[in-house]
């Protein structure tokens, strides 16, 4: 049954993402909805809430330990207990302090980080990501994961990026929707966070997000529209700040007018941690369950001072009865309550680390590969040095925020050491330091200060043998990037310089033996310009999961073939991003978005302005044509979809992946719009020689704009240029077709 359920579940994945169905059944174009909340408990939930006095009902509303909310044990309700979060499942914390419970039983497989995930741009392993990640939450006995993190990248400086998808929308989505119903089939909830426009973490706790309606529906809403319209997610996290003047915990624009009112959401609202400010407007405004950070439990919102608020007459128990409803719906919909035959999951399994490994190997982005430099050609190499702090350094944990124990995190070094004969020799030097300064180390929970201060002088031993060992090698690795105590929720980056002193080291390095290689390992963007002049290759790897060090080793070494793409704009100045260029960022007490619908590389390329690296871009051992491009009709009317075919032939000698991106234009526009804007993409395997045709689909609805007057998707009829390119700088072919 279960097989079942994953089987129609991964087609309905493909579906909605724009795959192609694989199967024998081409043309079928029927859409499998994921699981939707069931309304067969109702009169059994009825039931219990005439049973539950008013204090078991609110304490079914907030924490009654740091993951949980109370049950009603007497009527059989469990408490609803729930984990962190977007890179695996979180160790278990103590119930009432944030400390580690201590338990021996929660080693968990650490899966790729959001970006890394987003960069694979491959809907079904985003698919696998859930799925893998839902059995390890079974394991745990848990019922919701406090996941997907999918706010938009709006600069890239932001210390959560590399938790969060992309900058684009339409990438955002297309990874999140998957995920979730991957994760929610195995009888466990996604909460998808941050609700919503929760962009930065400067000043999150008060600051006031101005943005205007045509931008919040174009680029802060579709991912988290869909997860509810597609993926049927079961919750929502309320985020910290305040939109448009309230807080989004009590924000009945957001809660009550969008999610319910216009999106049908039936689940839950929870709130983030310690993010509620009210009792009673906060339930009104759509909350359902108040989570926080250490105090005493009866202390919270929706505590004593709802039973108190209920007595003065300010709030009806038929009220409350609305919000434990919703809960025991979501309880009963994933098995908690009335099941015997709830998944029960598995953890840490070499499957799940597998899973882990396919994400990564697919996440890793070639970014220069001169002279062919990469592969690694290892005829005649002797000796390896391989350089810098992140050859050894661990990211499942660190910073502030969610991490995952784990008992397998393969560094860099360790990969090369799995995949390399010991016939030749690693020469390993750390090269520089990862040390801060401890005045501006920041104290965790304050979060209103800026990220961690770098000492970026090096360390003149440490760089010696750096040198020495560069020197006495065939060929050189350098390991830089950042780390997840640089990159950490709770503070936005100050600048996007390398940290460490690392620019120098490499410069050094590359002095002393051209055949240096750079690997970046990290989460944001960051200044690489000056390395990427100095190198012939250049490769991004992520924080990328219990298995990063082995898919980076076979990456390096030709095993796989690197087919990652950027999912965000890496600029050559942190002035050339909108959100800084237009001097809107991170605002006081307010922050408008003036770039308005500009986010990324649509500013980028509507301004014209030259990005280090575009979105979408990545390079592979193989080269790539597109051949043949077409459209299935010439001419749309509005409720119609457009088939787009390409065929990509693989020129190179390798086997291969590409991602065939498909943006749309329209020139002649009578309103304001992005130069293009992502619609569709594929991911596409061609062996070495050899043509594959693809075809992508774009429902007209797609080409919608978001018209304030109306309050209506508007899609403006007349001609729409449709640009199939391998990153949103390499379009290659270009279709034209009409809207009627
Ligand atoms: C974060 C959430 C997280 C929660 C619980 C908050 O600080 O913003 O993403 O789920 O803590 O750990």
């Amino acid at each position: 049954m279960k097989n079942k359920i994953i089987t129609l579940s991964l087609l309905s994945v493909m579906l909605l993402s724009g795959y192609e169905a694989q199967s024998q059944n081409k043309k079928q174009t029927k859409t499998l909805p994921a699981k939707s909340l069931s309304t067969k408990y109702d009169a059994e939930i009825d039931k219990l809430l005439s049973k539950m006095t008013l204090e078991e009902k609110i304490g079914m509303l907030h924490g009654n330990s740091m993951f949980s909310t109370g049950g009603v044990k007497r009527l059989g309700i469990p408490e609803l207990k729930m984990a962190d979060g977007p890179l695996g499942v979180r160790e278990e914390i103590s119930r009432d302090n944030w400390s580690a419970a201590g338990w021996d039983n929660d080693f968990a497989t650490y899966y790729p980080a959001g970006g890394g995930l987003s960069a694979t741009w491959n809907a079904e392993l985003a698919y696998t990501f859930g799925n893998s990640l839902g059995q390890e939450l079974r394991a745990r006995e848990k019922d919701m994961l406090l996941s997907p993190a999918i706010n938009i990248v709006r600069t890239p400086l932001g210390g959560r990026t590399y938790e969060y998808m992309s900058e684009d929308p339409f990438l955002n989505k297309k990874i999140a929707v998957p995920l979730i119903i991957g994760l929610q089939d195995n009888d466990v909830m996604a909460c998808v966070k941050h609700f919503a426009a929760n962009n930065q973490e400067t000043n999150r706790d008060f600051v006031d997000v101005q943005i205007d309606e045509r931008t919040l529906r174009e680029i802060y809403l579709p991912a988290f529209e869909a997860a509810i319209k597609d993926a049927h997610a079961y919750s929502v996290m309320g985020a910290y700040n305040k939109f448009r003047g309230e807080y989004l915990c009590e924000n009945d624009y957001m809660l009550n007018k969008i999610l319910r009112d216009e999106w049908g959401f039936k689940g839950i609202v929870v709130s983030d941690w310690a993010a509620v400010h009210t009792t009673v407007k906060t339930l009104k405004n759509g909350l359902d369950i108040e989570m926080g950070t250490p105090k005493a439990f009866n202390d919270f919102f929706l505590a004593d001072k709802l039973i108190a608020a209920i007595k003065a007459g300010e709030i009806s128990e038929a009220e409350i009865n609305i919000h434990v409803r919703r809960i025991l719906k979501t309880l009963f919909q994933v098995k908690a309550i009335g099941a015997s035959d709830r998944a029960k999951g598995s953890i840490a399994t070499e499957a799940h680390y597998q899973d882990a490994y396919k994400i990564a190997s697919e996440a890793i982005v070639l970014l220069k590969n001169e002279n062919n430099a990469l592969p690694l050609k290892l005829d005649g190499i002797k000796s390896i040095a391989v350089i810098g702090n992140n050859a050894t350094k661990k990211n499942a944990l660190g910073g502030f925020g969610a991490g995952v124990k784990t008992k397998r995190e393969i560094t860099p070094l360790e990969g090369l050491k799995n995949r390399l004969s010991n016939t030749i020799k690693i020469n390993y030097a750390e090269g520089y330091l990862e040390r801060y300064e401890v005045k501006n180390k920041g104290n965790l929970g304050d979060i209103t200060m800026n990220g961690p201060v770098t000492i970026d002088q090096l360390d003149p031993a440490k760089l010696e043998e750096a040198i020495e060992a560069a020197k006495n090698s065939d060929v050189a690795i350098v390991f830089a990037g950042s780390n997840r105590d640089y990159e950490t929720e709770a503070s936005d980056r100050r600048n996007l310089n390398l940290p460490f002193g690392q620019e120098e080291l490499i410069k050094k390095i590359v002095a002393v033996n051209p055949k240096t290689i750079v690997v970046l390992i990290a989460g944001a963007p960051f200044d690489i310009e000056a390395i990427k002049n100095k190198t012939n290759a250049l490769v991004w790897s992520w924080f990328n999961g219990s298995e990063g060090g082995n898919a980076l080793a076979d990456v390096l070494l030709g095993t796989v073939n690197p087919s990652g793409k950027l999912p965000w704009t890496m600029p050559k100045n942190i002035m050339d991003s909108p959100a800084h260029a237009t001097n809107s960022f991170p605002g006081d007490k307010t922050v408008s978005y003036a770039e308005g619908i500009l986010v990324g590389y649509r500013w980028f390329d509507t301004k014209k302005i030259e990005p280090l690296y575009p979105f979408g871009y990545g390079l592979s051992y193989t080269t790539f044509a597109f051949e043949n491009a077409k459209t299935d009709k010439k001419s749309y009317a509005a409720n119609e979809t457009i088939t787009v075919a390409v065929t990509v032939k693989n020129t190179g000698k390798v086997d291969g992946k590409e991602v065939v991106q498909l943006y749309t234009a329209k020139s002649d526009s009578k309103i304001t719009r992005a130069a293009q804007e992502l619609k569709g993409f594929q991911k596409v395997s061609v062996a070495a020689g050899k043509s594959q045709t693809i075809s992508i689909t774009i429902p007209v609805k797609e080409l919608a704009y978001y018209n304030v007057a109306t309050k209506k998707w508007t899609v403006e009829p007349g001609n729409y240029t449709l640009k199939l390119g391998s990153s949103s700088r390499d379009i290659k072919k270009e279709v034209t077709v009409t809207i009627k």
